[in-house]
């Protein structure tokens, strides 16, 4: 009797369950409507857009293109690069996990210094938490504000997909500072990520200063980055800034068994425009702006940093070597120094790559008061 009743009330609920639904997307599909009625126009670019035209975070889901199979080779192509073109025209993906007010809403973004934007995996908490103690903290820094924000998808699909779902939405409700897409956090779904982020950044922090784009295995010297940044004495950010470690004089590998294999059918010319290693670059808002209005009209390919140049390229920009970028890992000048040596690392911007315990040893080290360096750095 009592289990009969157990399961009329689950029945019941679940009921219940289904009309919140139904209803839930009902009222979505009239705000989709009505949001893509502002898109129309939308050439906004780094205006605040009001509150009264909120933004719609569940967008109906992108369909295959069949199409796509019709391109000469595609049966040879390697399954990732299949799915890859099948998709390539996806632009927007709902969204999950949001924090709309990162920047103090988008008129005050101005008052965010240094965002701090990490590309991270929804497995990689142990990594999330260790960037939140150490170079990724927010904090004032030198007087200006520093933010921090981990851009994501989702990954594996059923139960697994939910789990981690669950992991991050625990971890925003500790920390607030993750913007997840519903879309496959894969390799060559990183453009698609970057071009997400930019979206949301024109909508919630168009006047942020200055970013740091990059990965959740570096160790950035996030300090250094504020104190060279405030040494720009003509640029605040409203002009152009793309600095990191350059790529120059590349182009698509056309090997199917590399990590970085791009067809013809993709990307048709020999070349990529010079671009910045994706590892992590500083750029100003001014320069995130353009490129996310040039992205507009460029095909995306799977290699996200050289898309990030070819939209530069576009705009008749490009970037800037900086020497405190070593996305290669440091040159030390003999093999029997200590590559972990602090005083290397308290004069760059950024290293490639990094374990979380290394992040958090080294973190400490390099901001200990009683570290006395007298040897200059290894290299640069
Ligand atoms: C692609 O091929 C299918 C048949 O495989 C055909 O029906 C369709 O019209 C083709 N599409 C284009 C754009 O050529
Ligand atoms: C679908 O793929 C074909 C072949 O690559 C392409 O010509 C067409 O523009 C694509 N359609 C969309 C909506 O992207
Ligand atoms: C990118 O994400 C979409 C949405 O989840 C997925 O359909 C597509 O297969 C992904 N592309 C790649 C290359 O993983
Ligand atoms: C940034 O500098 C420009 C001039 O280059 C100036 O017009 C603008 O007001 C400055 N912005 C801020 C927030 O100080
Ligand atoms: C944005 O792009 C459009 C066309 O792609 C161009 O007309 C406009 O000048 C661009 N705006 C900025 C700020 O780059």
């Amino acid at each position: 009797m009592r289990k009969f009743k157990a399961k009329a009330l689950l029945l019941a609920a679940a009921v219940g369950l289904l009309i919140l639904h139904l209803f839930k997307n009902f009222s979505d599909s009239k705000t989709l409507q009505h949001n893509l009625d502002v898109r129309k126009d939308q050439v906004q670019i780094r205006q605040p857009i009001t509150k009264s035209s909120s933004y719609v975070y569940s967008w109906p889901r992108c369909q295959q293109n069949t199409s796509a199979a019709n391109v000469t080779g595609f049966s040879s192509l390697p399954g990732n690069m299949k799915n890859f073109m099948y998709y390539r025209h996806c632009r927007h993906f709902p969204m999950l996990l949001d924090v709309p007010d990162k920047c103090g809403g988008a008129e005050k973004s101005a008052a965010v210094f240094l965002l701090l934007v990490i590309k991270s995996s929804p497995v990689n908490y142990d990594r999330r938490e260790v960037l939140r103690k150490t170079w990724a903290k927010e904090r004032l820094h030198n007087g200006v504000r520093i933010r921090r924000i981990f851009i994501s998808g989702t990954m594996d699909s059923g139960f697994e997909k939910e789990r981690l779902n669950k992991l991050l939405e625990l971890e925003q409700r500790e920390y607030n500072d993750i913007l997840q897409w519903d879309f496959s956090d894969t390799f060559y779904n990183l453009t698609l990520k970057q071009i997400l982020f930019m979206e949301w950044m024109e909508r919630n922090c168009p006047n942020i200063r200055f970013l740091f784009n990059g990965d959740d295995d570096v160790f950035a010297n996030t300090d250094n980055m504020v104190e060279y940044l405030q040494s720009l004495k003509d640029n605040n950010g409203s002009k152009h800034l793309f600095t990191g470690s350059i790529m120059v004089g590349t182009g698509p590998i056309r090997h199917p068994g590399s990590r970085y294999f791009v067809p013809v059918q993709v990307h048709e010319s020999e070349s990529y425009p010079p671009y910045l290693s994706g590892g992590g670059y500083l750029l100003s808002g001014y320069t995130a702006s353009v490129i996310y209005n040039m992205s507009q009209s460029i095909d995306i390919i799977p290699i996200d940093d050289a898309y990030m140049g070819m939209c530069l390229a576009k705009a008749g920009l490009g970037p800037m070597s900086h020497i405190g970028v070593k996305v290669f890992g440091v040159d030390l000048p003999s093999s029997k120094l200590d590559r972990y040596d602090a005083c290397y690392y308290r004069d760059y911007l950024l290293v490639h790559r990094f374990l979380p315990i290394q992040i958090y040893q080294m973190w400490h080290r390099i901001h200990d008061p009683k570290l006395i360096c007298t040897k200059q750095p290894a290299d640069g």
